[in-house]
C-alpha cells in the first residue's frame, strides 16, 4: 500500500473526534495497511488513523524491539474496559517530531477491539509496559486528545514544543484527572 503523510500538531484532524467503523471492508483493511506502512517508515510504536487525516476509530501498535520480528496489533473500534494503577512516563508522538514530555497514565489497561478480520478480541497490558502507554495514547487520538493534554508540567511541555517549532500547549485541552492524581498519590504513600 502506501506510506502516508503524518499530520503535525496544529492540524485540524488531530483534534477531531473519529467515527466508528461499521464494517471491516477492503477500504478499512487498506487503511490499516497504510497505517502500518507509515508507522514502520517512521519508526513509530503506534499510529492512529486521524494522524493520516482519516477520522475513523482505527489504530495500530507494534511494541517489538528493533532486533525482534514485527508484531503489529490492529485495533478497530477499541474500547478501554478496565484501567488501574497510575504512572508517570515520558511519551512522544509521530505528530510531534522529536518532542517528548512526561505524562500521567494508567499502569494497567484492558482493551476490547476488532482485528483486521473484524473479529473481536480483548488485550490486557500490565505493570506499565509500553503497550499500556501505547493503547491509552492511540485511543486518545480517536477522541482528538493528544499526549500533551496529560502532561505533568505544562511549562516544561511548552518549552519542549517551542524548541521543536510546534504550536504551544492548548490550555483549553489540558485534562483534569482527579482519579489518576489520586492513584499517583497512593503510589507515593
Ligand atoms: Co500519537
Amino acid at each position: 500500500m502506501a506510506v502516508r503523510k503524518v499530520l503535525k500538531y496544529g492540524e485540524k484532524s488531530l483534534r477531531e473526534p473519529s467515527k466508528e467503523v461499521h464494517k471491516v471492508s477492503k477500504k478499512i483493511q487498506d487503511l490499516v495497511q497504510d497505517l502500518l506502512d507509515t508507522m514502520y517508515a517512521n519508526n513509530g510504536v503506534g499510529l492512529a488513523a486521524p494522524q493520516i487525516g482519516v477520522n475513523l476509530r482505527v489504530f495500530v501498535i507494534d511494541v517489538s524491539k528493533n532486533d525482534e520480528p514485527f508484531n503489529p496489533v490492529v485495533f478497530i473500534n477499541p474500547k478501554i474496559i478496565k484501567k488501574s494503577g497510575a504512572m508517570i512516563k515520558q511519551e512522544g508522538c509521530l505528530s510531534f517530531p522529536e518532542a517528548y514530555t512526561d505524562v500521567k497514565r494508567y499502569k494497567n489497561v484492558m482493551v476490547k477491539a476488532m482485528d483486521i478480520k473484524g473479529k473481536s478480541f480483548v488485550l490486557e497490558a500490565k505493570d506499565g509496559e509500553l503497550m499500556a502507554n501505547a493503547i491509552q495514547h492511540e485511543n486518545d487520538h480517536l477522541d482528538g486528545i493528544l499526549f500533551i493534554d496529560h502532561c505533568v508540567n505544562r511549562f516544561e511541555a511548552d518549552e519542549v514544543l517551542k524548541k521543536f517549532d510546534l504550536p504551544p500547549i492548548d490550555a483549553d485541552m489540558l485534562l483534569e484527572e482527579p482519579e489518576l492524581e489520586k492513584l499517583l498519590q497512593d503510589e507515593k504513600d
